[in-house]
């Protein structure tokens, strides 16, 4: 039998499992857990993308539940409020009751949005979520952060609303596209970063990833979540990589690279900057860029004219930023660091 990996994320009475198996889908398996989650009658509601739902949507033929499916276009351009709201009247039409059970299927952006959705329908109703990217597996289906993006920016409309439930079958890797992958690794990497240095050198694997070192990387997330649900502190360390990845990703108007490529660029730069500043290990910026490299995502992007698009940041504080930077691998640390400083030592990087 294969092993089942069994994570929880320990929130008092909001506490769920992340069940990690490779073939979990193809076995049907995965239909028993989801049973107990919804009274018999009651409406169960799908949303997914249309490439999803076209590589994988027949594993739901063997859901119990009469079901409705919501599909849209696959992409970061569907995390509007205009999809938000057609997925409320996908709700509607199927009927689901607060006692009903959204199911997001797919990478982040069904994932955010479906999550959100489940917040805030009926004030809350309970939801699933199927990851089917790295990304999503490693990072966005865990920790209950929903959201849909505003032309002023992204995820600037959202809620904590942490699912019931994580069903993580890595099998579905298969068939995501080599770039997606690849983005995933980013949020791999950094996990390993933050987290310790034997699971930074596992993330460094040459190889399709382990579903071990996938559960490490949840598990790890799973215990940052579960000491701060609601980001006032420790769980901004998620954030390694972010800040810099963010400002690269609106500088290129979110369309030269995914969020993961971005992220892996902006993970560098921090560990450079950490260096310059005096907090980061030095050699930490070439051991960063040397896994990137392994798992092909060495992105020299250059820190000018990143600031500006700091400043624009809707989440970035007046004055400076909350930057998070290692001291070492393993050993992340929150530190402000005023615009100013910024420029100044950014123009070395
Ligand atoms: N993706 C970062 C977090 O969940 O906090």
């Amino acid at each position: 039998m294969k092993r089942e990996g069994a994570v929880r994320v320990d929130l008092g009475e909001r506490s769920y499992m992340v069940l990690v198996r490779e073939g979990l889908f193809a076995s049907g398996d995965w239909a028993a857990h989801l049973a107990p989650l919804a009274a018999p009658g009651e409406s169960l509601a799908v949303v997914s993308d249309e490439q999803v739902w076209a590589l994988h949507g027949r594993l739901f033929d063997q859901a119990v539940w009469g079901k409705a499916v919501f599909c849209m276009r696959p992409g970061e351009g569907s995390k509007t409020l205009e999809m938000l709201g057609k997925v409320y009247g996908a709700f509607a039409a199927a009927g689901l009751s607060r006692n009903g059970l959204v199911v997001t299927f797919g990478g982040g952006v069904p994932g955010d949005l479906g999550g959100f959705a489940a917040a805030t329908w009926m004030r809350g109703v309970r939801f699933v979520q199927i990851p089917t990217t790295l990304l999503a597996m490693a990072d966005s289906s865990v920790g209950g952060k929903t959201a849909v993006d505003i032309p002023e920016g992204k995820n600037l409309v959202g809620a904590f609303h942490q699912p019931a439930m994580v069903l993580c079958d890595p099998a579905f890797l298969k068939t995501l596209p080599e770039r997606e992958y690849r983005s995933g690794m980013a949020e791999i990497i950094k996990t390993g970063a933050i987290a310790r240095e034997s699971l930074f050198l596992e993330t460094g694997r040459p190889g399709p990833i382990r579903a071990e070192t996938l559960e490490s990387c949840i598990r790890f997330k799973a215990e940052v979540v579960a000491a701060d649900e609601k980001e006032g502190g420790r769980r901004r360390i998620l954030n390694f990589g972010h800040t810099f990845g963010h400002a690269i990703e609106a500088k290129y108007r979110f369309e030269k690279y995914t969020h993961g490529e971005a992220v892996a660029a902006g993970m560098l730069l921090a560990a450079r900057f950490g260096e310059r500043l005096g907090v980061t290990e030095k050699g930490t910026a070439a051991r960063i860029r040397d896994v990137l490299a392994g798992q092909g995502l060495l992105i020299e992007e250059s820190s000018a004219g990143l600031l500006d698009y700091m400043k624009l940041d809707k989440k970035t504080a007046a004055g400076g930023v909350n930057l998070v930077l290692l001291k070492r691998i393993g050993e992340p640390e929150i530190v402000p660091v005023g615009f100013a400083e910024l420029e100044n030592l950014m123009r070395e990087i």
